[in-house]
């Protein structure tokens, strides 16, 4: 068995493991990556585009946001359209300024993988970890295979970045963990094509046939989606019957515009809702999608696994600089906070916009009522449409707080009184 040595392993190489490699680099923090797939695997995988102001200022502090800043195209609101009528929710003026960045989660990932084989960090593609030794003190332990032989890292801490899938939370006994979930009875069928996008902002669709979102790459490149039922194969949908469906969707406006041409991808996401509850164990911390899932309705699911990657490196930043081992112990409820808002939002945005299909077709005609209502509610007011906004651009991260040190002066004062007892 080969042995490596270092101060942080991580265990996957998403978004999540190569920004906080990178970070941790920055900081003089020597670390090591095992990722179980290859890299043009990884880079293969197409995900979400919006991105909060919190995550381009993280990107840009890791010194890798070149390309973002040239490509990126910045979103100053977005549309929700129900049954074809559009309300545009102007989240700059609603927000005091803010806006969100369009610009793909694989090309962020290229970026980071660009400046991480720049970097003189080690990493593993094609390497699946196997097990983890995680004692209640002292060094961790990964094991991995690379290229069939048996390797292990020995480490101070370990970052499991290893998405929903991944080894990392299994790991914590189950004695420990709390698990929420929720699983939609539908998932999103997603298609990208080199076509001029049909709206230069997102919409967000709620229609009696099913969801819809008009989103886009960039000036040329377009991604759309439509809720399917969740049974629903890739292959029962050539590209002819998406475009017609979309249409179906679409306001009439963006419809008759609407510039189909040959997918590059099409792929189903199921959706789910998902918390791991505490988010570290001993030396272990679960970081973005191996702790929890968002639908993607809210457009959540990288932003937050930015925010984890921000708690855990300012942490253990603060740890290696000399604060006390218990800096760390802050990382689950800070991360957690912010997490069940965004699951909440997320939640609410999916059961406001999609069409729900069940058995009990009585109570879901009227659950269904209570969501247009409610929808209709939220957007003919304008302090419905600022607690949108809010949510969409993202709360900000919320800061490790220093460990107290023991004050020299009061541990004096109680000397003296227990000398004068
Ligand atoms: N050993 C090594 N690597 C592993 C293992 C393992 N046993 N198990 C999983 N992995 C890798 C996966 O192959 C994947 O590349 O961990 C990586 C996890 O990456 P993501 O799933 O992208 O998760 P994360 O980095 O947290 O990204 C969060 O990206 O995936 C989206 O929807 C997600 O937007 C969210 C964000
Ligand atoms: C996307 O562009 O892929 C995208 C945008 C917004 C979402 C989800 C996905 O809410």
């Amino acid at each position: 068995m080969k042995t490596l040595t270092t101060k942080v392993a991580i265990i996957g190489a998403g978004p999540s493991g190569l920004l906080l490699g990178q970070l941790l680099a920055k900081q003089g923090i020597d670390n090591i990556i095992v990722e179980r797939t290859s890299e043009e695997h990884v880079l293969g995988r197409i995900r979400a585009g919006i991105l909060e102001q919190g995550f381009v200022d993280l990107l840009r502090e890791s010194g890798c946001s070149q390309r973002l800043d040239d490509e990126g195209i910045v979103h100053h609101g977005f549309y929700i359209s129900v049954e074809g009528r559009k309300t545009y929710i102007d989240i700059k003026n609603l927000t005091d300024g803010k806006v969100v960045t369009c610009y793909g989660q694989t090309e962020v990932t290229r970026d980071l993988m660009q400046a991480r084989k720049d970097s003189q960090q080690m990493s593993f593609y094609s390497s699946p970890v196997t097990s983890i030794d995680n004692p209640e003190q002292g060094k961790a332990t990964v094991y991995f295979e690379h290229q069939g032989e048996p390797y292990q890292i020995e480490c101070d801490f370990i970052a499991g970045c290893d998405g929903f899938h991944g080894v990392s939370r299994p790991s914590i006994p189950t004695e420990i963990r709390t698990e929420y979930e929720r699983v939609y009875p539908f998932g999103w069928l997603g298609l990208l094509a080199d076509t001029p996008p049909v709206c230069d902002e997102l919409i967000y669709c709620k229609h009696s046939r099913g969801f819809a979102l008009a989103s886009q790459r960039s000036e040329t490149r377009s991604r759309y989606y439509l809720q399917v039922p969740n049974t629903e194969k890739v292959e029962n949908w050539s590209d002819e019957k998406f475009w017609e469906e979309l249409k179906r969707r679409l306001p009439e406006h963006e419809a008759q515009k609407l510039v189909t041409g040959p997918s590059l991808e099409k792929s189903i996401a199921p959706l789910r809702s998902f918390v791991c509850e505490p988010m570290q164990h001993n030396q272990l911390f679960l970081v973005g999608d191996s702790a929890h899932i968002v639908p993607p309705t809210g457009a959540k699911g990288l932003n937050l696994a930015a925010s984890d990657v921000a708690a855990l490196y300012q942490a253990l930043t603060a740890y290696y600089s000399g604060q006390p081992r218990e800096i760390l112990n802050q990382y689950s409820e800070v991360c957690l906070r912010r997490i069940w808002n965004a699951e909440r939002f997320s939640w609410w945005m999916t059961n406001m916009l999609h069409h729900f299909d069940g058995d009990q077709k009585f109570q879901r005609a009227f659950v269904e009522k209570m969501a247009d209502s409610e929808l209709e509610f939220y957007l003919q007011n304008e302090a419905g449409m600022k607690l949108i906004a809010e949510q969409y651009v993202g709360l900000p991260y919320e800061q490790i707080k220093p460990v107290p040190q023991p004050n020299a002066s009061i541990d004096a004062n109680i000397k003296q009184e227990k000398i004068k007892q």
